[in-house]
């Protein structure tokens, strides 16, 4: 596998790639990788000729009191996962080699969407987000590019952004991966101690229950929501950020629990705050 530290190596092996007439796919993260960050570069190794993981803690997503100083870092351990999962070249680049220091340029998404969900409590996480990826892209070039449904409104603001970029690179969802006992495989998972670590199934308890509720018939959002909300107020280490129901593209709030529409959650365990959602009808 190929480490590569500059913008320059990255751009010179995959037009070598190209000029081969090899396909190229993307899997964009910010390291201490996990089965989660794996099943996205096994689909991409199984779909893509060559895979491209670049390895990166965007500074720009995280706000002023966010984890960024504390965000957990293993670059030897990520370098062996990607190597068993068959990487061909992994991008770690300082955050000197993306960002010029009077870099003044972002892409940003103007309608509501970013400001939905986890955009109300980081208002400029999706800004961050969209810019580093728009800038993955123009380096790496890729065919494909692969985004986990654990982050449901990441990738619909990606979609949007690929869209409205004419980028023509195919963005590619993939599946929640989760523990044994259902939380979902996460970066901050490492940030729990004992207690919380049990304190955090609850966020999929209330995921579970929700799906069993529109199974049984209950296409009321607030319904819904109100008794995925009170199943996690019922968790003393828990504190509710959103539980929220939203067109599954848009991100708009919706009343209905029609088939598309996503339901979505944050919710602190302690100081950590975690995510998860499902899509109803799936
Ligand atoms: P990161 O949190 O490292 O996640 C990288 C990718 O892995 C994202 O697409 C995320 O949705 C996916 N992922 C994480 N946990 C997952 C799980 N349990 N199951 C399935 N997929 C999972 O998301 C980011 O980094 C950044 O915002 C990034 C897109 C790299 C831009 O900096």
């Amino acid at each position: 596998m190929i480490i590569a530290k500059t913008v320059a190596q990255v751009r010179e092996q995959t037009a070598k790639w190209k000029a081969d007439g090899l396909t190229v796919g993307l899997v964009p993260t910010m390291g201490y990788l996990h089965e989660g960050h794996a099943s996205l570069v096994d689909k991409a190794v199984s779909e893509c000729d060559r895979v491209v993981v670049s390895d990166f803690v965007n500074p720009t997503q995280f706000g002023p009191n966010e984890d960024l100083e504390a965000y957990p870092r293993d670059f030897e351990h990520d370098c062996a996962l990607l190597e068993k999962h068959g990487a061909d070249m992994v991008f770690y680049p300082d955050v000197s080699e993306m960002y010029f220091p009077d870099a003044a340029t972002y892409v940003e998404i103007l309608s509501d969407m970013p400001k939905m969900l986890c955009g109300k409590t980081r208002p400029i996480h999706f800004r961050g987000v969209c810019t580093v990826v728009a800038k993955l892209f123009n380096i790496v070039t890729p065919d494909k590019a692969y985004f986990g449904q654990k982050d449901a409104q990441q990738l619909a603001i990606i979609r949007r952004m690929a869209r409205d970029m004419s980028y023509g690179i195919e963005i590619v969802g993939c599946p929640i991966i989760r523990e044994s006992d259902g939380l979902a495989k996460s970066s901050r998972n490492t940030y729990l101690n004992a207690d919380e670590r049990k304190a955090a199934t609850v966020l999929y308890r209330a995921v579970t229950l929700g799906k069993r509720l529109i199974q049984e018939g209950e296409r009321g959002a607030d319904k819904v929501t109100a008794e995925m909300k009170k199943l996690i107020e019922a968790e003393p280490l828990a504190r509710i950020d959103y539980v929220s129901a939203a067109d599954g593209v848009t991100m708009e709030p919706v009343d209905k629990l029609d088939d598309g529409v996503l339901v979505a959650l944050a919710v602190y365990i302690g100081r950590t705050r975690l995510i998860d959602n499902f899509t109803v009808g799936e």
